[in-house]
């Protein structure tokens, strides 16, 4: 019987924003993430009689996101020294609404779903590793609760790991969906175009500090400085774009107002924090005492907006 493979997407607190090697996915500097429970990605693979073949939510896909699952799997294929063409087929159940990007859940799912088909045993760490050669951000959603990936040098060193896979801290996120479009700029070409922005080598001598402050507070159980740390992150991400040379945005009109709309929350004392990806939506962090205000000040700001609420989600899973 065919396994399917499960993988959740994760939200990185401190941003993945930058290649040190683009062939062996090596970033420049460490990220830490929360993986989440309502959106994942399921996957099997099969023996094809004829061609590789990619199927997305039940279509045949060719372009683009065929290719790249294509030239990954290749790459496993040469590394462990099996072939054979290939039936892939994925379930998204990553809403649009989200806007979360899915290529951290999909690569994950696959990394499983090859090495499930080839009865390749590894362990979460080399799985870990595996995944990133697909998507930077995949390497995390290995791992339930908080993932660290840490940067490395090498292949063998960089990989991500599970802080805690059970965290106790009341966060919850609420995605706000502001925006349907596809973004201009995919993030592989955004990463690397933001490194010639003036402020990017200062933001990444602060990674190691960044990253032991929200090390701290998940520790700590401390939402607060967790929620402070990741928006600062975030802006610092979205302001080296803003700088770089030509300057871009992943920013809409709409993007600015929720993150004015956030800022106002936490005046009046309903403590939030945004965090954004490489997209015009907002994701705010919140605690639930406080998800159904946050809802309803969104919903009277911005008409017809779709607004997902999520938590912690866990590991890769085999589902049969
Ligand atoms: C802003 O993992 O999608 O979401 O490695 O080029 O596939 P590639 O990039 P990807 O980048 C994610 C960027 C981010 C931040 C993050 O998830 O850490």
């Amino acid at each position: 019987m065919t396994k399917t493979i499960r993988a959740h997407t994760n939200i990185a607190l401190i941003k993945y924003w930058g290649k040190a090697d683009s062939q062996l996915r090596l970033p420049l500097m460490s990220s830490l993430s929360m993986t989440l429970d309502k959106f994942y990605t399921d996957t099997q693979i099969t023996n094809s009689s004829t061609t590789n073949e990619f199927y997305l939510n039940g279509s045949k896909q060719t372009g683009n996101s065929a290719q790249r699952v294509f030239t990954y799997i290749k790459k496993l294929q040469a590394k462990f020294g099996v072939s054979g063409n290939l039936i892939v087929k994925s379930t998204n159940h990553v809403p649009t609404a989200a806007g979360l990007a899915s290529s951290s859940s999909a690569f994950a799912a696959l990394a499983g779903a090859f090495c499930e088909h080839y009865h390749i045993k590894v362990s979460q760490t080399e799985l870990s590793r595996l995944a990133r050669l697909g998507s930077g951000s995949a390497s995390r959603s290995i791992f339930g609760g908080f993932a660290i990936w840490q940067k490395g040098t090498t292949d063998e060193s960089s990989y991500a790991y599970a802080l805690t896979e059970k965290p106790k801290m009341d966060l919850q996120l609420l995605a706000i969906e502001l925006n349907q479009l596809p973004k201009d700029l995919p993030s592989t070409a955004g990463m690397q175009q933001a490194q010639t922005s003036p402020f990017f080598k200062p933001w990444l001598a602060r990674n190691e500090a960044e990253l032991n402050t929200m090390i701290n507070a998940i520790k700590a159980n401390d939402f607060s400085s967790l929620g402070q740390q990741a928006e600062l992150n975030a802006m610092e991400m979205h302001a080296i774009n803003l700088s770089a040379n030509p300057g871009f945005t992943y920013f809409e009109p709409n993007t600015l107002r929720a993150i004015k709309l956030v800022q106002q929350l936490r005046n009046s004392g309903i403590e939030c924090y945004c965090t954004i990806d490489a997209g015009p939506n907002v994701k705010v962090l919140c605690q639930l005492r406080n998800v159904k205000e946050i809802t309803s000040r969104f919903m009277s700001e911005f008409q017809n907006v779709k607004i997902i609420h999520a938590s912690f989600g866990t590991g890769i899973s085999c589902l049969n």
